[in-house]
């Protein structure tokens, strides 16, 4: 039978292809843009269908019907990472987080998790038969590559991307044709302080060097601090609008990389259908599962590579949180320590946690003397590197505890300065001199 003919066999309804699922079995969804969001619709509609069955995933964008409340006894969620979305379900019962490095979750697949149903999504197939992951090669791929049914949305909106993103027809054991656009997520709005936060990580970055950003005014800030670099290249979990913009004044054509050279590498973007156009059919942007992109050892092939993340909250000895505030989780580890361990083996690489110096208005400060009861350590003191605010730059690596202390009060809003002043002299036992 040829591809054609197999992908004709295989062709049958949302509903049909959703009764597979197995009651107490696994599902895992595709992540963030590349949810099938209409597989996930039809399974919540007919939940009376499934029994304790788990939904596994990172970062969801869709309506996540299956983890609202009334669902119990039908779903339970098992957040890979906690999103806006699945937050409530986490933290009223109906869900449960796994901590896990981003880079390390492809492999859980293959052993702790194992696949029962994997719900994807995927463009229509190509003249050889095979279809791409488009925005969402991260997990997806392992996870529908350990799983004992594939189930794929052929979505004819999701870009075709290059790299590692490909599934030949015969690896699907369901394909449900259904078209919509992507979820698109518009560019942050960017004030004073981010402004000078984004100027404070570029005076880091020079001409040739590799870049990793999450997404969110931060990075955006920083990418619109950089319009005057040259030659810049992109290694990142994920990029989003801004990097369409330096590709197009010529600051980003990876020609200094070491690793893929002239390739924009990453494992799944987020952004608008700006971003979707430029990655569709283009062959300078280079998807890959995240055990590739996010592995310490890959981001390390990068001299000169240069992360950028954020964090709720940081102690006065450079433990930051980045994932919970106190016991709640709101997010999760993401590629944040995969990134800064990778920053730190790399030749002339650096990391660097970028934040504004309060939250809640002003009325928190981000750096205290102790992170809240109960949350968690993301980056731990041995790893951090650089932290930034608006207030400047705080080079911790290689400092002691109290040069720690002391560069992070000098970052720290001044309405919050006293206060870590007081702290800083009962634990060093000296006055604190600026
Ligand atoms: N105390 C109490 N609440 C705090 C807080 C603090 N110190 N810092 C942040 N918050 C609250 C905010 O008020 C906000 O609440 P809301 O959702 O009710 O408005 C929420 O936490 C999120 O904070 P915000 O500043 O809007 O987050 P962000 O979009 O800048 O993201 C992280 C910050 C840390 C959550 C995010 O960077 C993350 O998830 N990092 C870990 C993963 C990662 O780094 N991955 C690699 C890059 S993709």
């Amino acid at each position: 039978m040829n591809w054609k003919e197999l992908y004709q066999e295989r062709l049958t309804s949302a509903e049909e292809a959703l009764k597979h699922i197995p009651d107490g079995g696994r599902v895992v969804t595709g992540h963030a843009v590349g949810e099938p969001a209409y597989l996930m619709t039809v399974m919540a509609e007919n939940k009376e269908w499934f029994h304790n069955v788990e939904v596994c995933h990172m970062v969801s964008l869709g309506k996540d019907e299956y983890c609202q409340e009334g669902m119990e006894g039908h779903f339970h969620h098992n957040a890979l990472f906690v999103g806006a979305n699945t937050k409530k379900a986490v933290n009223d019962g109906r869900g449960d987080y796994t901590p896990c490095f981003f880079y390390e979750i492809p492999r859980l697949f293959e052993s702790e998790l194992p696949v029962d149903v994997a719900l994807i999504m995927v463009t229509p197939p190509d003249e050889n038969g095979k279809v791409s992951l488009g925005v969402s090669v991260d997990y997806t791929k392992d996870a529908a590559k350990n799983a004992k049914i594939v189930i794929a949305q052929v979505n004819d909106q999701m870009p075709y991307t290059y790299g590692d993103s490909f599934m030949d027809v015969s690896e699907i054991d369901y394909f449900v044709e259904h078209s919509a656009p992507l979820p698109e997520l518009k560019p942050a709005v960017l004030g004073d302080v981010e402004k000078a936060i984004g100027a404070n990580c570029a005076s880091l970055i020079k001409d040739g060097d590799t870049l990793q950003l999450g997404i969110g005014a931060i990075p955006d800030a920083v990418l619109l601090c950089l319009k005057d670099k040259k030659n810049l290249g992109i290694h990142s979990e994920m990029f989003s609008d801004g990097v369409v913009e330096l590709v197009e004044a010529g600051v980003v054509n990876g020609s200094a990389k070491q690793l893929l050279p002239g390739k924009m590498v990453a494992n799944f973007l987020m952004g608008t259908k700006r971003l979707y156009d430029f990655v569709d059919h283009n062959k300078d942007v280079a998807m890959y599962p995240a055990d590739y992109t996010n592995d310490p050892v890959v981001v390390a092939k990068n001299d000169h590579i240069i992360c950028i993340n954020s964090c709720v909250q940081v102690d006065l000895m450079g433990q930051a949180c980045s994932e919970s505030v106190g016991l709640k989780q709101i997010s999760g580890v993401g590629g944040q320590v995969d990134f800064v361990r990778g920053a730190s083996m790399a030749a002339h690489g650096i990391s660097i946690l970028a934040f504004p110096s309060t939250a809640a208005h002003g009325k928190i400060s981000k750096i205290v003397p102790f992170l809240d009861e109960g949350a968690a350590v993301t980056t731990s003191r041995n790893d951090i590197d650089y932290v930034i605010t608006e207030y400047g730059i705080a080079p911790l690596k290689g400092k002691t505890l109290r040069q720690r202390a002391k560069l992070l009060i000098s970052i720290a809003h001044p309405d919050f300065r006293p206060g870590l002043i007081a702290e800083f002299e009962k634990r060093f036992h000296c006055t604190y001199e600026a």
